[in-house]
Formats: structure tokens, C-alpha cells, sequence
């Protein structure tokens, strides 16, 4: 439901409009379809932060031709499992997905599917990709780098990404469990809509770029604060896995060379490097029986007892799944802020924008 701070909208009226924002923008037809289904996906399941609250600036830097137009990605190398490409600063959410589509071929064929992708750009909300491997009863596995907004535990300076990561598993009558987060205790996202919105974030998010925790969800990313990584050096030694595991697997940039999706950037490529895996259960128990398996395997976590005050245990992935349902029929409800932006760039592209 709409609250006094928000506004729904069809989801299909919401992905129709990032769908033409972006062909005004240059992009071609197909490729402006997948961005604008992942971007509308991530509102429909409740993931504000990456969803259509980006469209603004992922715009402007088309228009600065600080992203390519049209999706540019060269293989590198291509052995048995494994594949390397090279994304030559191409959109994120589109290199992604035929990423995702490639560990998916190489693991009908090997079992096992591997893609490193390097010079790519922001693709938004990581649990999209291997979710992916859901249609075809394989299980998925993203890992990204990102833009700086984190220091190394123990240090000063805002070097790191938070650094995603996301797997997805599939189930058989349950829900599939997909696992989806960065590696600070909140996205640099969240941050800016509680800017935007006019919130205080609460301490322990961030700290200042004097190092002083801090509740201005300013001070603590876009004024150059730092966010905390999840769990202390435990989220810190995940971050900096991810980015081994993708930048410096794939000789891409990492840490300050990573440009961010709003600073000035005459290079052209933002330079997120990302990894996609895809694996066959058939190497294993075999499609059937791991799904199978999952159901009972959820169930033995979903039973096992609350804590006093909680109503239900819930598997990670199940929150998005039943917003996704609820949102399909209810409408998408976006920020108030993130409606107007929507609205000025609509006005800007001479666009039309219908809300619910
Ligand atoms: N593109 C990028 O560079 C980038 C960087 C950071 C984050 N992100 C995206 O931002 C989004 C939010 O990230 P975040 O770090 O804020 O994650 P988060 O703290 O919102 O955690 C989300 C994960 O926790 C699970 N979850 C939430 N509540 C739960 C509960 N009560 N019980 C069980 N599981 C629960 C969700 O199902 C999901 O898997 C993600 O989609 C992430 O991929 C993208």
C-alpha cells in the first residue's frame, strides 16, 4: 500500500518507462528491455536502494557518454569451464545478464560454469543475476566489486567497495533461498534514500570522514564518511575475497580506481569487475532430488522454533519473493523522492509517467 511518502505505480508501467528513458537515451531496444526489467524488478521486490531510484544517473552518464550505448563484451580467453571477457565500460546490468547466461551454457556442458568479467559498470541488484540459474534448476553465484565507501578493517581511508555478493539455490514446492547483500551493514543505497527521504540512519552504519560514527546519512557516504563493514573484519575479509576473486582475477581496477556512479568520469568505464557461477546439481544428488532436499532442508530452518516476539523465521530470498507477489497486484510503491526524480527526468526526456 501507499503510505503519505509514497506512490505506487504498475509494475509494468514503471518498466515500460525505464524501458524508454533508456531508448531516449540511445540505448538499443533489447537492451534497454533487460535494464529496465531488472530495474523495475528490484523496486517490485522491495530493493529500493538499486532499483529505479538509479535511473537518473545511470541516464546522465549515457548522455555524458560516460557508459557505452550499445553493450560491448570481447572474450578474452575461453577454456573448458571458464570463460573471461572484457566489458569495455558497456552497462552493467546488461553485461551481467549475458554473463549469467554464459556460466549458465558452460554448466549444461561442464557441470560447472565460470565467467570473470572485467571493465563493466554498476549492474544494481546482484541477487537478479543468478537468479537466472533458477529457470534451469542450476544454482547461482555472483561476486562483484564496487565503488570505494568502506576503509580496511583497522585503516582510515575510504579504499574499498562494500563488495556483493549473492547465491541463489533452487527448491522444489518452497520458495528458492536466494542470499543477497554487501559486505557493510548496509548498502551506500540505503544512505542516500534516507538522505533524500530526510531520515537519520542509526549509529553503527557509518562513520564520518573523520572517523566518528555517525547518524547524517551524508556525513557517513556522499560527504566522504566511511560505511562499516558487516561483522568487522569478517565482512572486510568477505569484501576483499570478492574482490580478488573478480578485479584481481580479471586484471581489472580495483579499490580507488573504481570510478562511482556519481562522480565525474572522462575514462569512460567505471570498471567493476564481477564473477558468475553456475552449477549443476546433476554432478551431485542430481536437479530433482537437491531440490527436493531444499524443501526439506527449509523446512527443518523454517520449523525449528522462534524467538520470543518473532512471528516467523524467514529464509533469505522469502521477504522479496511474497513483496514481489503482493507489489505484482498492488502496485510498486516508490519514495516520494525517488517519484518526483522520475517525474523531472520524464519531463526532461519528454517521457510520459503514469503513476497508480
Ligand atoms: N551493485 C552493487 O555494487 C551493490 C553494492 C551493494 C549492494 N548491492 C545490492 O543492494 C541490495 C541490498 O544490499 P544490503 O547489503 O543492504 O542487504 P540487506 O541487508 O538488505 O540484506 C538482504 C539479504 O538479507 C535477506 N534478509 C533480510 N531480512 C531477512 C530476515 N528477516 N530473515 C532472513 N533473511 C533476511 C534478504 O532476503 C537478502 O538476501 C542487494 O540486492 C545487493 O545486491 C549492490
Amino acid at each position: 500500500m501507499a503510505s503519505a511518502q509514497t506512490r505506487l505505480i504498475r509494475f509494468e508501467d514503471l518498466k515500460d518507462f525505464c524501458r524508454r528513458a533508456y531508448e531516449a537515451a540511445g540505448v538499443l531496444a533489447g537492451e534497454a528491455a533487460i535494464v529496465a526489467e531488472l530495474l523495475a524488478r528490484a523496486d517490485l521486490r522491495g530493493v529500493a536502494s538499486h532499483g529505479v531510484m538509479r535511473l537518473p544517473i545511470y541516464i546522465e552518464r549515457l548522455e555524458k557518454d560516460y557508459v557505452r550505448k550499445k553493450c560491448q563484451l570481447t572474450t578474452l580467453r575461453q577454456k573448458g569451464a571458464t570463460a573471461f571477457l572484457q566489458a569495455h565500460g558497456s552497462m552493467g546490468h546488461v553485461v551481467s545478464q549475458r554473463a549469467m547466461r554464459l556460466a549458465m551454457e558452460l554448466a549444461q556442458t561442464h557441470g560447472i560454469g565460470w565467467v570473470t568479467v572485467k571493465d563493466s559498470g554498476h549492474f544494481g541488484v546482484t541477487g537478479l543475476f543468478p537468479m537466472m540459474a533458477l529457470e534451469e534448476d542450476l544454482i547461482g553465484y555472483v561476486c562483484s566489486n564496487s565503488a570505494p565507501m568502506m576503509a580496511p578493517f583497522g585503516g582510515k581511508s575510504r579504499i574499498m567497495g562494500n563488495n556483493p555478493l549473492s547465491y541463489a539455490f533452487p527448491a522444489d514446492q518452497r520458495l528458492p533461498v536466494v542470499v543477497d547483500f554487501s559486505c557493510t551493514v548496509v548498502a551506500s543505497g540505503r544512505l542516500i534514500l534516507a538522505r533524500k527521504k530526510g531520515e537519520s540512519i542509526p549509529l553503527g552504519w557509518a562513520v564520518d570522514k573523520d572517523g566518528h560514527p555517525t547518524s547524517d546519512p551524508f556525513a557517513g557516504y556522499e560527504g566522504g564518511g566511511s560505511l562499516a563493514p558487516v561483522g568487522r573484519h569478517k565482512g572486510y575479509g568477505l569484501a576483499l575475497a570478492h574482490e580478488i576473486l573478480s578485479a584481481v582475477l580479471g586484471g581489472g581496477k580495483w579499490t580507488q580506481s573504481i570510478k562511482s556512479l556519481y562522480e565525474k568520469d572522462d575514462s569512460g568505464i567505471q570498471g567493476t569487475c564481477h564473477s558468475f557461477l553456475a552449477l549443476d546439481p546433476d554432478c551431485f544428488v542430481g536437479r530433482a532430488e537437491f531440490k527436493q532436499a531444499m524443501d526439506q532442508y527449509i523446512e527443518t530452518v523454517k520449523d525449528s522454533g522462534t524467538a520470543e516476539g518473532v512471528a516467523e523465521i524467514f529464509l533469505p530470498g522469502e521477504i522479496e519473493a511474497r513483496t514481489e507477489e503482493r507489489c505484482l497486484v498492488q502496485g510498486v510503491p516508490l519514495a516520494e523522492a525517488t517519484a518526483q526524480d522520475l517525474e523531472a527526468l520524464a519531463v526532461r526526456l519528454g517521457l510520459r509517467l503514469r503513476f497508480a
